[in-house]
């Protein structure tokens, strides 16, 4: 399992696609030669690996490098919520298409969209959100490697922002022990009417982005 690294209470959070051989073997993201141009680019604007935080949509390696599939980007998702409750980043760079549709919860290609911020509400967390090229793609056409580097370029402009206003509800207030200890009133139960098949519990509805 490739969970993440850097820094925990980054104000980036960048969000790639899933591990690669190199980072399934060192349990590490973005550490073969995607995450090496990375690296190298974060420098250039005077950010080191560990002042951000690193994590994928999906944190094992699919067999084959393929694809995610959507049965794994669902089961990978409260991880990835998980994450951005704790770190609280400002800004989410969402990198390459997966990623972007998955945060954006749009279906747009990201070669249409990379280097627009917006700004979105993620769980209980609003963030300015960047998409960006994947460096896989700036590795596999060269010219995308200034494109990447124009996306990573407005991350300074975007921290100088600042967290942006915060609309999401808060989270609910933990119920205090007592309350859930107290004795309670034996409430009558009725018993349920058979009206044929019994039917399944709603199921939250699906985004069809990938
Ligand atoms: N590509 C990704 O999307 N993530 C990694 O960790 C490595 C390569």
């Amino acid at each position: 399992m490739v969970f993440g690294v850097g820094d925990p209470d980054a104000d980036v959070l960048f969000v790639g696609e899933a591990p690669g051989a190199d980072e399934d073997r060192e349990g590490v993201p973005f550490i073969g030669r995607s995450g090496q141009l990375l690296t190298s680019l974060l420098a250039e604007i005077g950010l080191r690996r560990e002042d951000v935080f690193i994590a994928n949509v999906l944190k094992c390696r699919p067999p084959d490098n393929r694809n995610p599939a959507r049965a794994e980007i669902a089961h990978c998702r409260e991880y990835l919520d998980a994450q951005l409750a704790l770190i609280q980043p400002l800004v989410v760079c969402t990198l390459g298409n997966f990623a972007t549709r998955l945060l954006r919860e749009g279906p747009e290609r990201i070669t249409d969209i990379r280097g627009r911020p917006e700004i979105v509400t993620l769980g209980t967390r609003t963030v300015r959100l960047l998409p960006m090229l994947h460096p896989a793609a700036a590795l596999y056409k060269r010219t995308n490697i200034e494109l990447l580097r124009a996306d990573i370029g407005l991350l300074p402009e975007l921290l100088a922002l600042g967290a942006p206003e915060q609309t999401a509800a808060p989270p609910a207030e933990p119920v205090a022990t007592e309350e859930l200890i107290a004795p309670q009133e034996p409430v009558a139960r009725e018993e349920p009417v058979a009206h044929g098949e019994p039917s399944a519990p709603a199921e939250p509805p699906q985004l069809d982005l990938f």
